[in-house]
């Protein structure tokens, strides 16, 4: 069954066309680059570049899989969480070319599709924990018979909102996770401790506030280098004790991660190191990021099992994670 991804969330215009819920005929992401001027994501600027560049970037999808729109047999759309003005787009789009095309369409939970993209390559129907870790969410799940259940999340920043807060205070620009990542290449991890954050009375949530505005009054305590590497391993260090905590409570070691932070090298590494023991599924590169090729597998395996079609956007998605 081949099928249409669109993923319009955030700041990615994207769509892919995947067949049978894991062969990729193609994948086109434009990242809006538009919002660097700002500092991060300006969401009425967003919904506009979305209305304009989301029938090119489905056009570009169909051209570069060799197919042609008559072969589409499904659409999957990501349908929160996200900007409302930008799901908006990415949802009218699905509905209007599911009636133009009479085919079915179903809309997705982005973060679950985040934790679908290391399942494209290892299916997964065993007892397991999930790690979103990217730009707006931060979420660790118990993944059991195809739901998925709550254990923890961030009670202010998301990780990657982290990441690029951090890269802004060492003046790397934003969105700034992959060259922060590279600084810290040639710094010292252990040369500022910085707060791990710990929430108190709840051990699986996560705090990136506090580690965030250290960073900022601390910066000048070593060169920017060793304050990336410092920063990466204190936030990375709190991400595997939560998970290991989640592994130990939930009685398995199988655990998939996916997310735009996980295509941090320095985070498969210390995870190897640390916990040795867990058997992990990181999700490959280009499905870490924004990417409508997850859109289109999760959609296809939802259709599977007897999803019907959910018409409206839900911008606080994430919160309701089942
Ligand atoms: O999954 P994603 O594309 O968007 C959301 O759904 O939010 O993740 C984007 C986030 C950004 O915060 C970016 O700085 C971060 O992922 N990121 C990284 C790396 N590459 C991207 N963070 C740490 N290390 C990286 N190499
Ligand atoms: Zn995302």
């Amino acid at each position: 069954m081949v099928t249409l991804g669109i993923e319009t969330t955030c700041d990615e215009s994207a769509a892919a066309i995947v067949k049978d819920g894991k062969e990729i005929l193609s994948n086109i992401v434009y990242s809006q680059e538009e919002h660097k001027q700002f500092g991060g994501v300006f969401p009425e600027l967003a919904s506009r570049r979305h209305a304009e560049l989301i029938i090119p970037v489905i056009d570009r999808a169909i051209t570069s899989a060799g197919i042609r729109p008559k072969e589409i047999a499904l659409i999957g759309v990501a349908r929160g969480p996200g900007l409302m003005g930008s799901l908006l787009v990415g949802i009218t789009a699905a509905k209007a070319l599911s009636l133009a095309w009479k085919i079915p369409f179903i809309g997705v939970n982005h973060v679950e599709a985040h934790l679908f993209a290391p399942m494209m390559t290892a299916p997964n129907d065993k007892k397991s924990i999930g790690v979103v870790l990217s730009g707006g969410h931060t979420f660790l799940v118990a993944i059991e018979g195809g739901s998925y259940r709550l254990l923890g999340t961030t009670v202010d920043d998301a990780i990657g909102e982290a990441f690029d807060k951090v890269a802004t205070i060492l003046g790397l620009g934003y969105p700034g996770g992959a060259k922060l990542e590279k600084l810290a290449l040639q710094g010292d991890p252990n040369a500022v401790s910085f707060p791990s954050g710990k929430v108190k009375g709840s051990p699986l949530n996560f705090s990136f506030s506090g580690l965030k505005t250290s960073v900022l009054y601390r910066k000048n305590e070593a060169s920017p280098a060793d304050i990336a590497a410092s920063f990466q391993k204190s936030a990375f260090l709190d991400v595997i004790e939560k998970t290991l905590l989640a592994a130990t409570i939930e009685g398995t070691n199988r655990v998939f991660l996916g997310g735009g932070v996980c295509q941090n090298s320095r985070l498969q590494e210390m995870f190897t190191l640390k916990a040795p023991h867990l058997e992990l599924f990181f999700a490959p590169p280009y499905l870490c990021t924004d990417n409508g090729a997850m859109i289109a597998a999760y959609a296809f395996y939802k259709y599977h099992e007897g999803d019907t079609f959910d018409l409206e956007a839900m911008p606080r998605m994430g919160y309701t994670i089942h």
